[in-house]
């Protein structure tokens, strides 16, 4: 369709900013439509630079108010949903889970249940993209990589959330033969990453030579890919994907967070013009979290062979990128730890 009108919901937040710019930018016959509730993760400054673009509109609003959505969905009458509104962080899951329940599951069951009212009679027509985890499939030992078949077995009250949100998903495309695709990625890094994640938290602490946290060993295993091939994967599956399909999206880039937290350290004394190894001294142990997954690594090849796509970057080369963001950023970054971050942080950390 060259035309079509599409609700983003969370396009203020990190990895929807980067959807909503690629959208607005690549597809100028398009109406991108961004629903966000502004939580503490959501940011207009993410989108600062796209703002003014005549088929963009922002929308504050809350996914779980049905009223609200219904009317969202009268007045713009969309083609299309690419969902990604949620709450996303596993230790603020731990404190508390029943805000994940909220937006992830009753959010989710929200949407769908307007959508299939919306657009019954023409589910061929319209489209609800479900962005999700790889972390639905639980915790790895050191072999293997989660398939598209591989069993859910969720862990953290986050990952319980967003599983029970892909299994409403699919109930809708089996009982109601809604248009429904749904992918599931690994970890992402990149620009406007909210610092209570591994990565900016880490840079954030390095740049004010506070001390870098790793949970336990840090020995734990996550597979980076960079913000913008999760977007473009995003882009692919949205336009190319059969009815009913799931796609895995992953870097093929492990680590652990040991190794890393060095590599970044290496990039940050580099930047900040610090000897070699100034910044691996801020590196401290501290008490591991609830339930800690070891590892998690994404089999992409099913996206690779049918869609066509691969990630384009090396690690390295995205994490200086994501480096010299935050470091040319820093009105951003000092905007978003103001205020409530500080209280987070005590509280998190504080054990
Ligand atoms: P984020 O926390 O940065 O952003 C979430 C956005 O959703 C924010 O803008 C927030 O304001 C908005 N939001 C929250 N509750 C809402 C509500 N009730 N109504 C409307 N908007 C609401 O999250 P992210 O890291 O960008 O993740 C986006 C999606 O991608 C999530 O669904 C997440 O599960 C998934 N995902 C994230 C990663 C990752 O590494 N960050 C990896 C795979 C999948
Ligand atoms: P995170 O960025 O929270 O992503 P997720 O838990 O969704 O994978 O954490 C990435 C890894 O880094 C995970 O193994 C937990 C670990 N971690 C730390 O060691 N210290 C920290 O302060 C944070 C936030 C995470």
């Amino acid at each position: 369709m060259s035309d079509q009108t599409i609700i983003i919901t969370g396009g203020a937040g990190f990895i929807g900013s980067h959807v909503v710019r690629r959208f607005v930018t690549a597809y100028p016959d398009y109406t991108i439509i961004n629903l966000d509730k502004l939580t503490y993760a959501g940011n207009l400054a993410n989108l600062k630079d796209i703002e003014d673009a005549p088929n963009y509109k922002f929308v504050k609003g809350d996914i779980c108010d049905t009223a609200f959505i219904e009317s969202l969905f009268e007045t713009y009458k969309p083609d299309a949903v690419i969902h990604l509104a949620a709450e996303s962080h596993v230790d603020r899951s731990i404190t508390n889970p029943l805000d994940f329940v909220m937006t992830n599951v009753v959010g989710t069951v929200t949407l769908l249940n307007v959508a299939k009212n919306a657009w019954k009679g023409a589910y061929d027509k319209h489209r609800f993209y479900h962005v999700s985890t790889d972390e639905v499939y639980g915790s790895l030992g050191a072999e293997g990589m989660f398939e598209e078949t591989t069993a859910y077995d969720p862990h953290s009250p986050y990952s319980a959330s967003k599983a029970s949100s892909d299994h409403f998903v699919r109930a809708y495309y089996d009982t109601y033969g809604m248009d429904c695709v749904i992918s599931n990625c690994s970890n992402n890094y990149g620009s406007h990453h909210f610092p209570e994640k591994l990565i900016p938290l880490s840079i954030n602490n390095i740049k004010q030579n506070k001390p870098i946290p790793i949970y336990g060993k840090g020995e734990n295993v996550r597979d980076w890919l960079f913000v913008e091939d999760h977007a473009r994967a995003i882009d692919i599956i949205f336009h190319k994907a059969a009815s009913g399909t799931t796609y895995n999206i992953g870097g093929h880039n492990e680590w652990t967070n040991i190794d890393l937290i060095h590599l970044l350290c290496a990039i940050m004394d580099q930047k900040l013009g610090r000897e070699a190894g100034a910044s691996a001294k801020l590196i401290t142990y501290v008490t591991d979290r609830a339930g800690h997954d070891l590892r998690y690594a994404i089999d992409a090849t099913k996206l690779q062979e049918e869609l066509g796509w691969a990630p384009s970057l090396q690690f390295e080369e995205g994490l200086e990128r994501t480096v010299d963001w935050y470091l040319a950023n820093e009105d951003w970054l000092q905007n978003v730890t103001s205020g409530a971050y500080q209280q987070y942080y005590e509280h998190q950390y504080k054990r």
